[in-house]
């Protein structure tokens, strides 16, 4: 095994591991990430060889790159003694190879070039033969310094630590991913419309693979979907409301819709098909496996939790008794079904049951759940049996936050536990907290 620096993007600290947890079991790679520690974006790991490493950072999203380590230490001077001890074993391989130096600052302050350069020419002992290309190097050797911030808000001169390597790898997100998803570079996005970030994320830690059944049933604008195309998995959503699906009414002019998404990003051949269904009252084939589901379901805030059905008793049974042309009313192709409102637990059910139904053994159901912030946790948690609750994790936003659940689908061996929304009730009527304003 050799040692590895992970450099981590500063955001959502709490879901960087789980993040590389999924990306380590997706490509096989032995990794322990026990180190990690939210409060830095350094970590150190034992890997097999390069080719792990790659692996395991390449679609990150919450990880910038990782080097090959040659050294540490609390100041350059101690950097340099660590680098003096390893590597002349390291550097063989890479004695001719074009090559070029770079200066990494966690919040540092700006440096002249010229100090850069001194830091630079301060490994010289290294001595390497090849030539410098900075245009196109072979390899690329890292000075990675972290600085802490003062109670001034002003960087310390000197750094906290440094590290010393060779860069194996970027990541999806050093190559751009999270700005080329930006929503507002997207032809089509709306009201509900899900960052990219986190999307592409939640995508990582469903699993998503190329050639395999990715299915978001509450699909809106399609944030999931355009971010699983993206690490190729072929696409298919549903959603209650037909002009998210259409992307505005008939009449109107220049309409955009999901499919452009895929066009604009050159993803098209990853759209499947979006379908307009109430999701309670599935329509998909029982015998239908679905190898990923992720979703974000309505929240009753934005956008309306409802279900086909009617309260009205009298009035269904009208309808019911209805005959346009011959016809009975709710049999023709121009029926639109009346909606109720419904509960968020109620869905939520439904949608554990259909992932245990509907998922292959290993398979994973990712979705979002809000909840307000002075709630008792895992009492909110809805859980099945089938289905192993393997990541929590919380966005906080101000008086509420919304959990990133992940699900693995388990053999007939497993015994998880189930809350069904009757254990729930009470505690977790998000929409009543939310315009009650959590008091
Ligand atoms: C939070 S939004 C999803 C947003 C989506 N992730 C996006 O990026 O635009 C929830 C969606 O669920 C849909 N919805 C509400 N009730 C539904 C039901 N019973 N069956 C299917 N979809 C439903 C809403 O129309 C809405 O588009």
């Amino acid at each position: 095994m050799k040692e590895y620096l992970i450099y981590l993007a500063n955001a959502h600290p709490n879901f960087r591991k789980a993040e590389l947890e999924s990306l380590a079991t997706l490509n096989n790679v032995r990794v322990d990430l026990s180190s990690h520690d939210e409060s830095s974006p350094f970590m150190i790991v034992q890997l097999e060889d390069d080719d792990a490493a790659r692996k395991l950072v390449d679609r990150a999203v919450l990880t910038r790159g990782i080097y090959e380590l040659w050294g540490k230490g609390n100041t350059l001077e101690e950097l340099h003694s660590d680098v003096k001890t390893r590597y002349k074993a390291l550097r063989e391989p890479y004695m001719n190879s074009t090559f070029k130096f770079q200066v990494l600052d966690f919040q540092g302050a700006r440096k002249s070039k010229r100090r850069h350069l001194q830091i630079i020419d301060s490994f010289m002992y290294l001595q390497f033969k090849g030539k410098v290309s900075l245009e196109n190097p072979q390899q690329i050797f890292t000075i990675l310094q972290t600085y802490t911030i003062d109670k001034d808000l002003c960087p310390r001169k000197e750094p906290d630590y440094c590290w010393f390597g060779r860069q194996v790898h970027l990541s999806a997100r050093s190559r751009g991913v999270v700005d080329e998803y930006e929503i507002a570079k997207r032809p089509y996005y709306g009201t509900t419309t899900f960052e990219s970030e986190l999307s592409l994320v939640t995508c990582n830690l469903a699993l998503v693979q190329k050639g395999q059944l990715v299915l978001d049933p509450f699909v809106g604008t399609g944030s999931f979907l355009l971010a699983s195309g993206y690490f190729g998995g072929y696409t298919y959503g549903s959603d209650i409301d037909f002009l998210a699906l259409k992307g505005g009414k008939p009449e109107q002019k220049c309409i955009k819709r999901l499919k452009d998404n895929f066009e604009h990003y050159g993803t098209e051949n990853k759209f499947g098909d979006v379908l307009c269904m109430d999701f309670t009252n599935n329509a998909l084939r029982k015998n239908l496996k679905i190898d990923t589901i992720i979703c974000d379901p309505p929240y009753g805030i934005r956008e309306g939790l409802r279900v086909c059905g009617t309260n009205d008793i009298a009035s269904a049974e009208l309808t019911m008794n209805k005959i346009i042309c011959g016809e009975k009313a709710f049999l023709r192709k121009d029926y639109v079904p009346p909606k109720k409102t419904c509960s968020l637990d109620f869905m939520l059910d439904d949608l554990l049951k259909f992932a245990n139904e509907r998922l292959p053994i290993g398979g994973r159901l990712c979705f979002w759940m809000p909840a307000a912030d002075n709630e008792d946790i895992p009492t909110l948690i809805p859980q099945h049996e089938g289905l192993e609750l393997i990541h929590i994790l919380v966005q906080h936003f101000n008086m509420w936050s919304r959990r990133l659940l992940v699900y693995v689908k388990r053999d007939s061996s497993y015994q998880g536990i189930t809350v069904t929304r009757d254990q729930r009730k009470h505690k977790n009527n998000f929409r009543e907290q939310y315009f009650n304003r959590f008091k």
